[in-house]
């Protein structure tokens, strides 16, 4: 196990934010969390788990000892009558995961391409994309517990998913729940490996406009899940910037959601409001039209910018030596945040972990 000081996490993070992690541990084993935890002065340290860094917002130095996840590994674990169960070791490539099955001909995942960050971070946040969500694939995953260095696997309902949630990003007991929903895991555990059902049942998933505009102008009735991933591909380069190229965290803000009255109310005043209604009864409404319709696109402050193609997305407009700094990144949101309350009474959910 190699401990290092003073890391530059510019390249860790795909907002490109320049901060350093205080300390450093590269975890390409279980064993690494095991040695670590075996070092009283490690040990006893707070600490931050970190995937791909696509999901969060540096706001200064982190002092909590950074467990950078670099696991390998893919493989089939099981395949029954019904399903192909597959495992990968937190720190793939979720992309390539998703590209993987495809080409082995375990269809399934094809919505979700093109999803930046790690396997080990798909479930913290429930990625989703296109009419699935990772908890639709979901077998269970294993982590380790930071505090007693037990390993210890979940399922589905112990990861407590909601949308763009899960158990990972609560770090104390919820009063809304017993166990194991109260079970905050934020910062007290690292998943290692995450075990996906791709049933063999398989059907297009199509549900979701943008996909269905895409089947039409096909013609095809049926189009196969290699297809699906190429549309998915297309659709998200033409609205989505590439991290590598301008920094960004994806959707900056949940889509929020309101009662049948609020959002009568809301298309009383603006009837061209994007709205959906869910199953539950509840309405869930276009924050990226939200913001949009506020005159964000393009905005900045300071380095931090609103992107031109999706209002949802925040970006970098620095350079890599004067990038833009997470106080920016904020100072934008909260700006966004207060504009959209005024305008339509609806507070804005940053998506992103703000570390
Ligand atoms: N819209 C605007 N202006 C904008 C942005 C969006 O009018 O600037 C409108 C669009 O025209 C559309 C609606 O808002 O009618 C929804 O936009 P879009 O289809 O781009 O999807 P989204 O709701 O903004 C969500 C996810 C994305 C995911 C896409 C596709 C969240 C927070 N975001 O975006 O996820 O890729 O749907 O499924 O749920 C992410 O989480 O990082 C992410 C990119």
């Amino acid at each position: 196990m190699l401990v290092e000081k003073n890391v530059p996490l510019q390249g860790c993070n795909t907002f490109g934010i320049a901060a350093r992690a205080h300390t450093l541990v590269r975890v390409q084993a279980a064993q690494d969390i095991h040695a670590l935890l075996a070092e009283p002065l490690l040990a006893q340290q707070p600490k931050f788990v970190l995937g791909g860094g696509s999901n969060i917002v540096l706001t200064g130095d982190v002092q909590p000892l950074v467990l950078k996840m670099e696991i390998k590994g893919r493989r089939l674990l099981a395949e029954t009558d019904q399903a192909w169960i597959i495992e990968a070791g937190a720190g793939e490539c979720w992309h390539d995961l998703v590209q993987w099955t495809l080409q082995q001909g375990w269809p399934g995942l094809e919505n979700l391409a093109l999803i930046p960050g790690t396997v080990g971070a798909a479930p913290v946040q429930n990625i989703g994309a296109y009419g699935i969500e990772l908890q639709d694939r979901f077998h269970s995953l294993c982590a380790i517990d930071l505090g007693s260095g037990s390993a210890f696997e979940l399922d589905a309902a112990q990861c407590a998913f909601g949308y763009r949630d899960s158990v990972f990003k609560h770090s104390a007991p919820r009063p809304d729940a017993g166990q194991p929903r109260g079970l905050g895991l934020a910062g007290r555990a690292a998943i290692t490996h995450v075990r996906l059902r791709l049933p063999k049942a398989w059907r297009p998933e199509l549900g979701y406009l943008d996909l269905e505009r895409k089947r039409q102008e096909s013609g095809s009735p049926q189009p196969s899940a290699q297809q699906i991933f190429q549309w998915v591909c297309e659709l998200r380069r033409a609205k989505l910037p590439d991290p590598a190229v301008l920094g960004n965290a994806g959707s900056f803000f949940k889509n929020p959601t309101v009662t049948p009255e609020q959002c009568r109310d809301i298309i009383a005043r603006d009837p061209k409001v994007v709205h959906y209604p869910l199953a539950d009864g509840r309405i869930k409404l276009a924050a990226g039209w939200l913001i949009d319709a506020c005159g964000w696109k393009g905005k900045r402050v300071g380095h931090a910018g609103v992107y031109e193609r999706q209002a949802l997305v925040l970006v970098n407009r620095g350079t890599p030596e004067d990038s833009v700094t997470g106080g920016e990144v904020m100072t934008l949101a909260r700006a966004i945040q207060t504009s959209v309350y005024e305008r339509f009474g609806i507070r804005l959910e940053p998506e992103p972990v703000v570390v």
